[in-house]
C-alpha cells in the first residue's frame, strides 16, 4: 500500500521508475520458484508421506483402482504439493494408460453442481456443461458416460482439496457419497478419491456411509515442520530462485525461525523470503539481509490486519471505529468499554438500518478484537467506579484509518471525522481525570 498523501504535488514519473528498475541489481533468477503453485523436483522432509501415498496409488501403474484416501494436516505442511508431486511421478513411470488426475479446490469450485460440471468440463474440453441449470441426475448420467467413453480402461484420480469446505455446504455429504460410488455405475473407467483437508475435525461431520468409503486407508497426517526442516526447504527453493551469493548469512535461518513460530508453515516461510527479496529489489540493494526479512514480516502482519478488519462484520468494524475516534480526538483519554458503547451508539445512529447493540454485545466484540491482537483490554480496579475495562489500540492509527476508509458504509457516513460527543462532556472529563490518577 502506498502513502497517498506523500507526494501529492510531485507527479510520479513512470518512465523513470521503469528505467531505474531495469538498471537495478538482479535479485531474482527464477521468481516463480517461490510461488505456492511451484512444485520442486524434491520435497525435503516429506519422505514418509510420499512413501505412504506412493504405495497406495502404485496399483494405478498396472491399471488397477487405488483405494480412496484422506490427507490432513495444518496449513502449509505440503499436502497439496505432495499430492501434485506424486501425480507427476506416477505419470512419468506409467507404461500403459496414464492415469487422469482431476484436481478440484473445493474453496473455488464450491457447490456439488459445480464439482460435477468441473470434472465433466476438464475431461471434455469441447462440449462444456453450463455453470448452472441442469438437473443433477442428468449431469451425473452425462458424466458417467463421458468417463467410460473418454477415459476408457484407465484410472481417474479425483483430488478434492480443502474437502472440509465442501462438507460445510448444503448437499456436501451427498455429492461425496455419489463420488465414492461412481465405480458401481461405470463399465470400464475406475475412479479413486483423494481428499485433502487442514481441519482435523472434519471427519466427525462426514456421513457414516462416506466415512466408510473414504476411510478405507488410514489417513495420512502431515505434521508441521520445525525450524531446521523449514530451513532445508528454503535452501532448496532459494537455490532455484536466486543467483548465488544474493542471500546474506542468517536470512534463511531467520525466515525459518519466524515461520516455525507460526505452526511450521512452509508457505509462510517462502512468502517471507520472497517478500524480503522484493524489498531488496525495490531498494536497489545488491543482496538480501536480515533487515529485509524483518521488514517483510512487518508488511505481512500489516496485510493480515487489513484483511482481518475488512472481513469483520460491520458492527465489529464500528466498534474499532469507536476506539479509533476516541483516540483520534483525545490522545490522553483513558478508553473504557462504557465509552466504546456510547460512541458505538452515536455511530450506529448515523447508518440507516444499523441497530444499537447492548453493552453485552459490545463487550463480546471488544473481547474478539483483543483475541485478534488488534487491541488490548485490561480490567482494572478504579476506586469507587469499581472494576473497569481499559482499552488500548495495539495497531498503528494511520493503518486503522486507511482500512476503515475502505469500508463503504463508514466512508459514506463520514464517520472518521466525527468527534465523539462524550469527549465534550464535563462528567466524562472528570471521571477520566480520576482514572489517570489511579493508573
Ligand atoms: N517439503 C517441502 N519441500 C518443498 N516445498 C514445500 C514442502 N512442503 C511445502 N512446500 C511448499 O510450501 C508451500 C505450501 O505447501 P502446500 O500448498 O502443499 O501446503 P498445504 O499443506 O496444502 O496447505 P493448505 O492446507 O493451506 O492448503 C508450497 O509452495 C509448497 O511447494
Ligand atoms: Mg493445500
Amino acid at each position: 500500500m502506498t502513502n497517498s498523501n506523500k507526494d501529492e504535488d510531485q507527479s510520479f514519473n513512470i518512465d523513470k521508475f521503469y528505467k531505474d528498475y531495469l538498471k537495478g541489481p538482479i535479485i531474482f533468477k527464477k521468481r516463480e520458484a517461490l510461488e505456492p503453485s511451484f512444485i520442486p523436483n524434491e520435497l525435503p522432509h516429506r519422505d514418509y508421506e510420499i512413501e505412504k501415498i506412493a504405495a497406495i496409488t502404485a496399483c494405478a501403474l498396472k491399471g488397477d483402482v487405488a483405494p480412496n484416501l484422506l490427507c490432513y494436516g495444518m496449513t502449509g505442511t505440503g499436502k497439496t504439493a505432495t499430492v501434485r508431486y506424486i501425480s507427476q511421478k506416477l505419470a512419468q513411470h506409467c507404461k500403459g494408460n496414464t492415469p487422469w488426475w482431476i484436481y478440484i479446490n473445493c474453496n473455488v469450485v464450491s457447490t456439488p453442481y459445480r464439482i460435477l460440471a468441473h470434472i465433466y468440463n476438464t475431461i471434455n474440453q469441447k462440449e462444456k456443461i453450463p455453470p448452472t441449470g441442469l438437473p443433477k441426475d442428468i449431469i451425473f448420467k452425462k458424466l458417467l458416460g463421458l468417463l467410460d467413453i473418454r477415459i476408457k480402461h484407465s484410472i481417474c484420480f479425483l483430488v478434492l482439496d480443502e474437502i472440509d469446505i465442501l462438507i460445510e455446504k448444503k448437499g456436501g455429504n451427498e455429492i461425496l457419497y455419489d463420488l465414492t460410488r461412481l465405480n458401481e455405475n461405470l463399465d470400464y473407467c475406475r475412479t479413486s478419491l483423494i481428499g485433502i483437508s487442514n481441519k482435523l475435525k472434519f471427519i466427525d461431520y462426514l456421513d457414516s456411509r462416506v466415512t466408510s468409503s473414504l476411510g478405507e486407508e488410514e489417513p495420512i497426517v502431515f505434521h508441521p515442520y520445525n525450524a531446521n526442516q523449514l530451513a532445508d526447504i528454503l535452501k532448496q527453493r532459494a537455490g532455484i530462485a536466486f543467483p548465488e551469493g544474493i542471500i546474506e548469512d542468517g536470512v534463511i535461518k531467520l525466515c525459518a525461525g519466524l515461520a516455525a513460530k507460526e505452526h511450521g508453515d512452509a508457505r509462510k516461510a517462502l512468502q517471507l523470503l520472497r517478500k524480503a527479496g522484493e524489498i531488496a529489489e525495490r531498494r536497489h540493494n545488491k543482496s538480501i539481509s536480515e533487515s529485509h526479512v524483518q521488514r517483510a514480516q512487518k508488511d505481512i502482519d500489516k496485510d493480515h490486519v487489513v484483511e482481518y478488519i475488512l472481513s469483520m462484520p460491520l458492527q465489529s468494524q464500528l466498534t474499532i471505529t469507536a476506539i479509533f475516534l476516541l483516540r483520534k480526538y483525545n490522545k490522553q483519554h483513558i478508553i473504557t468499554s462504557g465509552d466504546i458503547y456510547d460512541v458505538h451508539s452515536e455511530l450506529s445512529n448515523r447508518i440507516p438500518g444499523i441497530k444499537q447493540l447492548t453493552k453485552r454485545r459490545i463487550s463480546d466484540y471488544i473481547n474478539e478484537l483483543a483475541l485478534a491482537g488488534l487491541i488490548s483490554a485490561i480490567t482494572t480496579s478504579m476506586g469507587h467506579y469499581g472494576r473497569t475495562k481499559i482499552i488500548n489500540l495495539d495497531i498503528d492509527m494511520s493503518l486503522v484509518e486507511r482500512v476503515l476508509n475502505q469500508i463503504p458504509k463508514i466512508k459514506m457516513a463520514n464517520l472518521l471525522n466525527i468527534k465523539p460527543t462524550l469527549l465534550q462532556t464535563d462528567k466524562v472529563r472528570l471521571k477520566n481525570n480520576v482514572f489517570k490518577k489511579l493508573l
